[in-house]
């Protein structure tokens, strides 16, 4: 479906209870951070704990991480549209299944895809890469390898908690490989958006900016 601006979309969103997810013990459904308009999006996997309490996407460990691979390929989050395939926490922190992957994004980041019309999406991890891929597909062979979904590049990479459970030289080669994807996806949103800003001259502060959503979401009127 298509909505006409994000804050239709963001109640849409906010009313969904169409798949059990909603009904797994999180606040609710944690929306995107980062401008409607924005020519490159990312896409993570599932809000984790830190996420259900603020109510953004990866801004636990996981976004930290990735704020500072971004930051070397010259990206503040707020020049970047940041958001998830599953909008609901899973219990325990659990990876949602392909079905759930492809149930909630069919509906709700087709409609963020469909309303932000990026020019490159960044898919972190298996959970993006099977959605977008539309089948079963490994990571570590399918990173760094475009797709094409419905006309949009994709670039899939490492998830930044895949990053976070590696040591060593494992971790210094996955790294790079997030490094370069990143660039290369950057580089392509650039080429076809050529005005786009991409850093600001100081970090933006999520947490800060997520003061609202969060009161909203532990008030309880999340739920519609
Ligand atoms: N991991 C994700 O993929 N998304 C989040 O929002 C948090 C952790």
């Amino acid at each position: 479906m298509t909505y006409a601006s994000h804050e239709a979309l963001a109640a849409a969103i906010r009313s969904c209870s169409r798949c059990p997810l909603r009904r797994e013990g999180g606040l609710g459904p944690v929306l995107s951070t980062g401008p409607s308009d924005a020519p490159l999006m990312i896409v993570g996997e599932g809000p984790g704990g830190v996420e259900d309490d603020y109510g953004g996407p990866l801004v636990g460990p996981s976004g930290q991480l990735l704020d500072k691979a971004l930051l070397s390929v010259g990206i503040t989050r707020d020049h970047v549209y940041v958001t998830n395939i599953v909008k609901c926490r899973p219990r325990g922190n659990r990876t949602p299944t392909m079905e759930e992957g492809r149930f909630c994004g069919s509906i709700w980041l087709a409609s963020e895809i469909a309303l932000v019309k990026p020019k490159v999406i960044v898919g972190l991890g298996k959970v993006a890469l099977r959605f977008f891929l539309g089948r079963e597909a490994g990571i570590i062979r399918s990173r760094g390898h475009w797709i094409d979904y419905h006309g949009i590049p994709v670039m899939p990479t490492f998830h930044p908690a895949y990053l976070l459970r590696q040591s060593g030289r494992g971790l210094v080669d996955a790294k790079w490989q997030v490094y370069y994807d990143l660039l290369a996806a950057k580089e392509k949103a650039a080429a076809l958006s050529p005005d786009w800003v991409w850093k600001s001259d100081t970090m933006p502060n999520l947490l800060e900016s997520l003061t609202e959503e969060r009161k909203r979401r532990h008030e309880g009127n999340h739920i519609s």
